[in-house]
């Protein structure tokens, strides 16, 4: 068993596809073992080939009735019913295949006129519903959720200005680099920090500086996910590419 940093696990494979059926049996073995698990879940590329093996484990009769999700981010400005929307996403990807109760979903809302009191909304609901396993991306700028570098680490809900290069990345989604929202509704680091588990699944090299300085540099406010280094249960799920070429001395 390898160790990385401290008590951080690290586990290499030699594809995504594979990363993706190990990351979903943890899932999987959460959603059994708890009674009524709460999965803070990410969007974007990586995860979701995860939902897809969930859905797929669905099929086969994992029940995600006692599940309650809660989701990192939103884009501030767009409607729910916007086909780049985290919550369009989720539909789309995971909850309209499986049988989780609508009534358990919990995204923020970034299409609010008080955006500060959509914060303290979410805030409260995370307060209700402590995590149990936290699935992250992470950004080629070291971003989780959307803590983006630079600021000082923030551990509750809070509205951001997404980094040029967080807009210039995620304009793949968008028709151009124009319609990407300049802001963001973030979790913030400490209802993440205080889950029980976290999976960071991060795949292709272009992920690799990202996540070499966040498991071999000091814990920094440049790097968010840095701060993974000091959680008790934290496991990097990588491809090969990303471990080459970031020179993981695994
Ligand atoms: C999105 C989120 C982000 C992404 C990160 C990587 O909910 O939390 O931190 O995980 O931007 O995105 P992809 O997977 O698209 O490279």
């Amino acid at each position: 068993m390898k160790k990385g940093v401290n008590s951080l696990k690290i586990r290499v494979f030699t594809d995504s596809r594979i990363a993706v059926a190990y990351a979903a049996a943890i899932v999987e073995h959460v959603v059994e073992a708890e009674h009524h698990p709460t999965l803070s879940l990410a969007t974007g590329e990586t995860p979701s080939a995860l939902y897809a093996q969930l859905v797929e484990f669905h099929r086969r009769g994992l029940s995600f009735t006692d599940v309650t999700t809660v989701n990192l981010d939103e884009y501030v400005g767009l409607p729910k019913t916007h086909a780049q929307s985290y919550h369009q996403y989720m539909q789309e990807h995971f909850f309209q295949w499986i049988d989780i109760s609508k009534d358990r979903i919990f995204i923020p809302n970034g299409y609010v006129n008080n955006l500060q009191n959509e914060c303290e909304r979410y805030d409260r609901i995370l307060q209700q519903h402590p995590i149990d396993l936290q699935i992250l991306g992470i950004g080629i700028n070291g971003h989780i959720g959307f803590n983006e570098p630079g600021t000082a680490f923030k551990p509750t809900t809070h509205i951001v200005g997404l980094s040029e290069e967080t807009i210039r990345s995620n304009a793949r989604f968008f028709n151009s680099l124009n319609d990407v929202p300049k802001q963001a509704i973030t979790m913030g680091l400490q209802p993440i920090m205080q889950s029980k588990q976290i999976l960071l699944m991060a795949f292709g090299e272009q992920k690799a500086q990202a996540v070499h300085l966040a498991l071999e540099g000091d814990v920094q406010t440049h790097v968010p996910a840095s701060i993974l280094q000091i959680h008790p249960n934290v496991t990097f799920i990588l491809d090969e590419a990303v471990a080459k070429a970031c020179k993981l001395n695994l």
